[in-house]
């Protein structure tokens, strides 16, 4: 398996460029599903989980090709199954957004269930209940969702819980519903509303989207999309961090600086110069070593859950005690037991780490367990002394693009062995 090698000790200068938003292109990568038209996709990220996606869509029969500079066109002329394969949905979990646009679409769709993973239970009882309350009939069986609907009716959904997935299944699969669905407790994530604007462009007559309610009054057909996905605002908030972190320089260019608020306060907290352009973000430590600082986990426009492991990373080599509370997942602190490992000074107590910030790591091997807890070791290792390597980085691969060469371009001592 191959894994990243770095040697710490460089403060990062320089600018990078941020990719398309993995959480976006996602689902708009499945919202092909939606109609027999021709779809284009900008601003793409080359990542597994994209590919994966691509798998998922060309064995269901959408013809796929890929353009230039990170474009893919969709054509889900004609689909020739309505299964989402175990073997696929097991190595990425938002196979799940098939589900909704497929019985939309088709009227009925066998996916499998995906099933617990690193970050704790993760269930989809809320997608269930959601296109239930639609029409849908829904057994599990064998490990596989069968839902079935003639065509789905608008309904009045509450989410329990917010979630972004079962809100962008709900969405789409609404859009081509008889009557108008309400989604209540709707996720407000950017990357909801960059789908919700898509389907927009498709046809689809949505409002309220970016707020907690959704209203959307379905029709008969969509049109296909020539949409561009917007950028990657995690991916950001980590180089970014990164800079922080090892004492240098670094813009993000390609960046709606705007969603990265509760993020950039937080590096402002932990004493960065903050320099913010319409389009870029650039975080300043001057050779300092950051603050600890505070961090509580929510849902938009909260402080993201994908950014918690790279700020206890911050808060491992910081000046104090930082408090990392993560209120959307459970066990979602699998890097702990790695970053203890380069000699991080942390304990979790129940749902929050506390982290003593020490004044160096130490480089080590270290595994990555989930997408952003191999991020942190990355961060991590870039400020130990000597060589750290992440091993299983298969996990970052699911959602940064080339990241040793962003790294390396920044200055930083990191490159790929070969498995
Ligand atoms: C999405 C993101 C992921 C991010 C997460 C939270 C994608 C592809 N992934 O994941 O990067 O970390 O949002 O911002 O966009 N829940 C239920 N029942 C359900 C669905 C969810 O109880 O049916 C719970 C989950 O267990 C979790 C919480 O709701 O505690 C939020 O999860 P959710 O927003 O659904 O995460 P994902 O959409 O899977």
């Amino acid at each position: 398996m191959a894994r990243i090698q770095i040697r710490g000790g460089r403060p990062l200068a320089g600018s990078v460029e941020i990719s398309g938003a993995k959480n976006a292109a996602l689902p708009i990568l499945m919202a092909a599903l939606l109609t027999d038209q021709p779809c284009r996709l900008a601003a793409v990220p080359h990542l597994k989980d994209v590919a994966t996606t691509m798998e998922l869509l060309g064995q269901m029969g959408v013809v796929i090709s890929l353009g230039e500079r990170s474009e893919v066109e969709l054509h889900a002329a004609e689909l020739h199954t309505d299964l989402a394969p175990y073997d696929l949905v097991r190595t990425m979990r938002a196979s799940i957004l098939v589900l909704g646009p497929l019985l939309a679409r088709n009227g009925s769709a066998r996916v499998s269930l995906p099933g617990g993973c690193a970050i704790g239970a993760r269930p989809v009882d809320l997608h269930l209940k959601g296109l239930a309350a639609m029409g849908a009939e829904i057994h599990v069986e064998g490990g596989y969702i069968q839902a079935r609907a003639a065509r789905l009716k608008g309904a009045r959904v509450v989410l329990d819980t917010v979630t972004v997935t079962g809100t962008e299944n709900i969405l789409m699969a609404a859009t081509l519903a008889e009557g108008t669905t309400v989604i209540e407790n709707a996720a407000q994530e950017p990357e909801v509303v960059d789908l919700a604007e898509c389907l927009i462009t498709m046809g689809a007559d949505i409002t309220g989207h970016g707020t907690n309610t959704i209203t959307v009054r379905g029709c008969d057909r969509l049109a296909g999309y020539d949409y561009q996905v917007l950028p990657d605002r995690i991916e950001a908030g980590t180089f970014l961090v990164a800079a922080a972190m090892t004492g240098g320089r670094v813009r993000a260019a390609n960046v709606r600086p705007g969603l990265l608020d509760a993020v950039l306060q937080k590096l402002e907290e932990s004493g960065a110069s903050i320099a913010v352009d319409h389009d870029s973000v650039e975080v300043d430590m001057a050779g300092r070593r950051p603050r600890a600082v505070n961090v509580t986990t929510a849902p938009y426009p909260g402080f993201p859950t994908d950014m918690q492991a790279q700020f206890t990373a911050l808060n491992a080599i910081a000046e104090g005690t930082g408090l990392v509370r993560e209120t959307v997942f459970e066990n979602r602190f699998m890097h702990v037991l790695e970053l203890q490992r380069l000699g991080a000074d942390m304990q979790i107590e129940g749902n929050v780490v506390v982290v003593r910030g020490v004044e160096r790591l130490t480089g080590a091997p270290v595994m990555a367990t989930d997408l952003r807890a191999s991020a942190c070791l990355v961060l991590a290792g870039l400020v130990a002394e000597g060589d750290t390597i992440v091993d299983r980085v298969y996990h970052i691969d699911r959602g940064y693009e080339n990241i040793e060469e962003k790294f390396g371009q920044l200055g930083a001592r990191i490159r790929r062995l070969p498995a």
